[in-house]
């Protein structure tokens, strides 16, 4: 099977494009929930900080914001654990438990309650002799952490590499791997390993990845600022002949979480991560908290029309065509013809600023004419021919995307159609 399609492959001559991604039946899109990180980091003491601390309430909380608020009906489903869950050994029995004065319930009680909701529950570990936050790591127990997992009724592992080498992460990485798929329950498999090696070939062997992981990070932790957004969006600029193959459905470059909703972001960047991260056909997961949240900023994280793009079944991840005075236009093919177009600005000079682009230019050119959806001001702005000049206004360290959808035009001016005006 696996030669037959080598050689159909070859014949077609897409033999570079070929990869057999890891059969698990999970992540065939971007999967979407809700991750404790980078919001909630490590913070351990409950007496202090009862409501924000790394306890079960926190991740029961968050499930219940995600069933009664609109997430889950939107497509948000894991909750995911991320360091600091576990206590500081492990049992006689070398099996993980979690901390039982923060998770009175175990894991399992806290699955359980997830479930009850419709949603799913991620865990944390690490390929290394410790977690990142010095807890017991994975390294020498891969195949018991698995099962555990899997009894506990976990849909989801990010798998860390902290306190390991290269040389270890290599054999780690597909072990961990292959004691998942042993454990009969289809479990998302996060790797963090690429983030390990600097996130490039020859190092990384991104076809080796899409066969054991369903997603990893490629390159380093967010923080909560538009600078760290910029600088990510820009190394997948950057290296996007690389990741842009590397991606596919069930196999996922993860340029890390959604930081809309925290202390740093405008509306308008909220606006810019969220509408990139679609454009990257990247994981959504959501590090905020969902209890206190703006009303607009929420609505940022719901838009359908955004979701769409991200959870398109084509799976291919978008590309930058322009990068000019602090612009840049991206787009991404979608399925049925149609593309998503990202206009980036990171211009601080006040006033918007005219951006004149043709179609052709972001690689839209299959049809000759498309009309195009504002997805954030949720119209529809015209049609145009491929070679139209279109001209929109984009704010300072802001964006704005489109759908475009092929349609047959009868008659069709030709100067340049002005949107938004
Ligand atoms: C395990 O791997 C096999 C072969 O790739 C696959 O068919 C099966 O669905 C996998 N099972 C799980 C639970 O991941
Ligand atoms: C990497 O770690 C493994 C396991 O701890 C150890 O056996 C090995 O010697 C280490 N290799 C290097 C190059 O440090
Ligand atoms: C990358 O991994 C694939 C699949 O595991 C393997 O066939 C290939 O030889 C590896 N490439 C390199 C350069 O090691």
């Amino acid at each position: 099977m696996k030669l037959a399609a080598k050689f159909v492959c070859l014949v077609l001559a897409l033999c570079l494009k070929y990869v057999t991604p890891l059969d698990n039946g999970v992540a065939r899109m971007p999967p979407m929930g809700w991750l404790a990180w980078e919001r909630f980091r490590c913070v351990t003491d409950c007496k202090t900080f009862p409501d924000d601390c790394i306890s079960e309430k926190l991740f029961k909380d968050m499930a219940d914001r995600m069933a009664a608020d609109g997430w889950r009906d939107v497509g948000y489903q894991y909750i995911n654990i991320d360091d600091c869950w576990m206590a500081r050994e492990r049992d006689d029995q070398g099996r993980l438990y979690a901390d039982p004065e923060r998770f009175p319930s175990g894991i399992q009680g806290l699955a359980n309650y997830i479930h009850s909701k419709g949603l799913k529950l991620g865990i944390y570990e690490d390929y290394g002799s410790l977690t990142c936050g010095g807890y017991p790591g994975s390294q020498g127990h891969e195949a018991t952490d698995a099962q555990t997992f899997a009894e506990w009724g976990v849909d989801m592992l990010k798998f860390d590499g902290c306190y390991s080498n290269d040389s270890s992460k290599a054999i780690g990485y597909p072990l961990m791997s292959a004691a998942l798929n042993k454990t009969g329950r289809p479990i998302v498999y996060s790797c963090s390993w690429p983030a390990y090696e600097g996130g490039l070939p020859p190092k990384v062997n991104y076809t080796e990845l899409g066969e054991i992981c369903n997603l990893w990070r490629n390159y380093g932790d967010i923080q909560d600022s538009w600078d760290s957004i910029i600088d990510i969006i820009e190394w997948w600029a950057v290296n996007q002949d690389v990741l842009v193959s590397a991606a596919g459905p069930g196999r996922w470059n993860d340029p890390d979480m959604l930081i809309v909703g925290d202390y740093s972001l405008s509306i308008g960047q909220c606006q810019a991560q969220f509408g990139m991260w679609a454009i990257l056909a990247a994981p959504l997961f959501m590090s905020n908290d969902l209890r206190h949240l703006e009303k607009e900023k929420m609505a940022i994280l719901q838009n359908q029309g955004i979701i769409a793009v991200s959870q398109d079944k084509l799976g291919v991840q978008g590309k930058r065509y322009v990068k000019k005075n602090g612009i840049q236009a991206w787009s991404r093919p979608l399925s049925e013809g149609h593309f998503a177009v990202a206009i980036l600005s990171t211009r601080t000079d006040g006033t918007p600023t005219e951006v004149t682009f043709t179609l052709n230019e972001l690689n839209i050119k299959q049809a000759t004419s498309y009309a195009l959806y504002d997805l954030f001001e949720m119209k529809t702005v015209g049609k145009f021919l491929n070679k139209d000049l279109i001209v929109t206004y984009v704010n300072p360290n802001g964006i704005k995307m489109f759908r475009a959808s092929p349609v047959s035009m009868e008659i069709i001016e030709e100067f340049d159609v002005w949107l938004n005006l």
